[in-house]
């Protein structure tokens, strides 16, 4: 199944296509905000400690995935030490994808806190301008020439940092050296492990709503009062504190808000509560949106969480990993996303077991029990790739990436 409909391509020939890339204008370059509260549809990549990290990421941008997350970095590590950063961080100028979107008929976000305010909280700067992404030469263009719409605008996809701290020095120390290579930082308030809460990262913040204010007012404070810094939070069985939160957070300027609809106590096989969702996203009285996450598996899910929640973009994790073309409305991992993957791990190198991993979660549903341990049991990426060339698939030759990828038709253009 294939989610868009095939109307919206007809009398475009592949030529036509495969011509006209040339005269596109560049692609707008957005805040994560303003993507959120502007563009319709707007699909996230959690952050997925091990597994979020480029080529995974890449891979999903190549799939109606507008914006990735890294997986979640511990500040105090990253801000101290360069082996650390080297180990936990990488992007290219390429990561990103480069997407049609439709335009909201109307974006009704107040903006008078980010225009007002200075990075104290105070009414007179004009602190927070600066901006420190500068987009690298990116040869990425979107899958096909022409706009959908009229009303179509060539966007640029995004990618956030997370990390998580139990203080604001060391996350503000983290967001000045990553600025220049993302589009903003999150704040992990949600990881439940038992080591985190006795670090007092993750979950811990939960209840430390003023923590978390001085965090984000920190960080805009060294960054710039505009500079984004979103959270992800759970939700908390006693909602008044979810409401705490978020009122501290909007108090500081925060530049959107994660919600993941499990409480800190729930096991993620319990379903998500979509009106704990909902409470969080009434909780900002709309100044400022909100992304809803937990139990994306289908599309379906993704109309799902729109509609009972009101949240203005969906984030994905689980879901994802089992099918990286998931908002592209594929209902499993097509054959060529696994094929992409190989490549994309192959071009940036990725060590063998988060290759092995990913692609035993992407192809659980294709293969029987015995065949998952076979899988499992293979001792290298050369050993994985030919397993795969002998399923069929086109892997493991040099297959230099174009530019241009069509998930419609699973396949690269290549006379552009
Ligand atoms: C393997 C794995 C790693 C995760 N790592 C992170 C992380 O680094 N930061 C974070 O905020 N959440 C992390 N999470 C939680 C997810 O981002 C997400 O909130 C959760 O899985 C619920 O979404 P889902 O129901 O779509 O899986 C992780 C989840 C999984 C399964």
């Amino acid at each position: 199944m294939y989610f868009i409909e095939e109307s919206r391509w007809r009398g475009v020939s592949e030529q036509d296509e495969e011509d006209n890339f040339w005269d596109l204008p560049a692609p707008e370059i957005l805040p994560v905000r303003e993507m959120l509260e502007s563009l319709l549809g707007v699909n996230v990549l959690a952050p997925l400690v091990r597994c979020s990290k480029l080529p995974f990421r890449h891979l999903c941008s190549l799939y109606e995935t507008h914006i990735t997350h890294t997986p979640m970095i511990l500040a105090q590590e990253f801000s101290r030490s360069q082996s650390a950063r080297m180990s936990d961080f990488s992007t290219s100028s390429d990561e990103r994808g480069v997407f049609w979107m439709e335009p909201k008929a109307s974006a009704s976000f107040s903006r008078e806190v980010d225009e007002n305010r200075g990075s104290n909280g105070s009414t007179s700067s004009n602190r927070g301008q600066r901006t420190y992404y500068e987009p690298g030469p990116s040869t990425r263009l979107p899958p096909m020439p022409i706009p959908p719409t009229k009303r179509s605008r060539l966007v640029r996809g995004a990618l956030v940092a997370q990390f998580a701290s139990p203080n604001a020095e060391h996350l503000a120390d983290s967001a000045e050296l990553v600025a220049r290579y993302v589009d903003g930082l999150d704040i992990n308030c949600g990881c439940p492990q038992s080591w985190a809460y006795k670090e007092g990262v993750g979950c811990a913040l939960l209840r430390k709503p003023e923590l978390v204010h001085d965090m984000i007012r920190q960080v805009k404070g060294r960054m710039g009062w505009n500079w984004p810094v979103s959270i992800k939070i759970r939700v908390d069985p006693e909602l008044k504190l979810t409401d705490q939160l978020v009122k501290n957070a909007l108090a500081v300027n925060v530049s959107h808000i994660t919600v993941h609809g499990r409480t800190r106590f729930q096991k993620s096989s319990d379903p998500v509560s979509l009106e704990g969702i909902k409470f969080a996203v009434e909780s900002t009285s709309g100044q400022v949106p909100c992304v809803g996450n937990g139990d994306i598996w289908s599309y379906q899910d993704v109309a799902r969480m729109r509609e009972a929640t009101g949240v203005h973009g969906v984030m994905a994790a689980r879901g994802l990993l089992a099918n990286p073309a998931l908002f592209a409305g594929y209902e499993t991992t097509p054959a060529h996303a696994v094929e992409q993957f190989v490549n994309l791990s192959v071009d940036y190198g990725f060590i063998f077991p988060l290759f092995q991993r990913h692609l035993a979660y992407m192809m659980e549903a294709h293969l029987l029990r015995a065949e998952r341990t076979w899988f499992n049991s293979l001792p290298s990426t050369i050993s994985t790739i030919d397993y795969l060339s002998g399923r069929g698939l086109n892997v493991g030759r040099a297959q230099k990436m174009s530019p241009v990828w069509d998930a419609r038709r699973g396949r690269t253009l290549h006379s552009v």
